[in-house]
């Protein structure tokens, strides 16, 4: 099987490790893009190179247009036009209140969650120019996207219009052959929910809302995002995928 060249944001850490690592055990060339902490980067592209990939790390603040360009165009000159986007960099909720919050803290949350997602995408895609391979794109976008939380405005904005930007993009690229789907997890154990991950009282309370009775974890979350890559998934485009061991699905308790 030819390598594909797979990029993945955010992939110093967390679900963005977990899905880099993943692409590696599949023997892909795997494009590390990281915010700041470089350690942690070559951390995920030892761990590439140590399933059978190849890894590359860049460094990219994926709400700033001249980095994302910058680190595709280093991504590029080593392999050429990428045929995965995996985007998982993102910022959680500020658990402010809207009465409270402050218009920089709506705009950081967008800029990275939201406008990171845009730009991203943008790029992934005006760099394969009139390419015609088959090719994904792959949000990690969140439960949040649809079922929202008191001090979560910025958070549950930016994912829910997330949702919009992949249908729209899935119809616009559809005669491109390129498939874009979010993934929407829910309580996953990364370091986005540090307090979970060091607190098991805390943690094991939040799991009794969890009908499959657990947490998540990043693993769990990158299988998914190998399989919407694959050729099995040739046929999804548009989707919105739940992972969340039914956490959503309680929504409505007590109604
Ligand atoms: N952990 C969960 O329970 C959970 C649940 C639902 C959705 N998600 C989503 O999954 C994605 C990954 O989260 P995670 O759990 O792996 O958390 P994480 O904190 O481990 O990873 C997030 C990564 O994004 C990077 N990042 C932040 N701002 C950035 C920017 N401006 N530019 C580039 N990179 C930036 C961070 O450096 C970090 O590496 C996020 O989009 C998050 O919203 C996580």
């Amino acid at each position: 099987m030819t390598q594909r060249t797979i990029v993945v944001t955010g992939a110093e850490s967390g679900i963005g490790a977990a899905c880099a690592a993943a692409f590696g055990r599949c023997g892909e060339r795997v494009a590390i893009l990281y915010y700041a902490d470089r350690a942690a980067a070559e951390t995920t592209a030892a761990a590439v190179s140590a399933g059978g990939g190849t890894a590359l790390t860049v460094q990219a603040h994926v709400d700033d247009e001249g980095s994302v360009e910058a680190a595709f165009a280093a991504v590029e000159a080593e392999w050429g036009p990428a045929d995965v986007l995996v985007n998982s960099a993102g910022l959680n909720m500020s658990g402010v209140t809207v009465r409270a919050m402050a218009l920089a803290q709506w705009r950081r949350l967008l800029d990275t969650d939201l406008t990171g997602a845009f730009l991203t995408s943008r790029r992934f895609l005006t760099g394969r120019g009139t390419a015609t391979g088959d090719a994904a794109i792959i949000h990690i976008s969140s439960i949040h996207a649809y079922a929202v939380r008191a001090g979560g405005a910025d958070y549950c904005a930016a994912k829910g219009g997330l949702s919009n930007l992949v249908e729209t993009l899935a119809i616009e690229e559809a005669p491109n052959r390129v498939r874009v789907n979010a993934i929407e997890p829910g309580m996953i154990l990364t370091p986005m929910n540090a307090r979970a991950q060091q607190d098991d009282t805390y943690r094991r309370t939040l799991e009794q809302n969890i009908p499959l009775g657990r947490a998540g974890s990043a693993d769990e979350v990158a299988d998914l995002a190998v399989f919407l890559a694959s050729d099995q998934a040739r046929y999804i485009t548009g989707a919105r995928i739940v992972i969340d061991g039914g956490l959503s699905l309680m929504q409505a308790l007590g109604a």
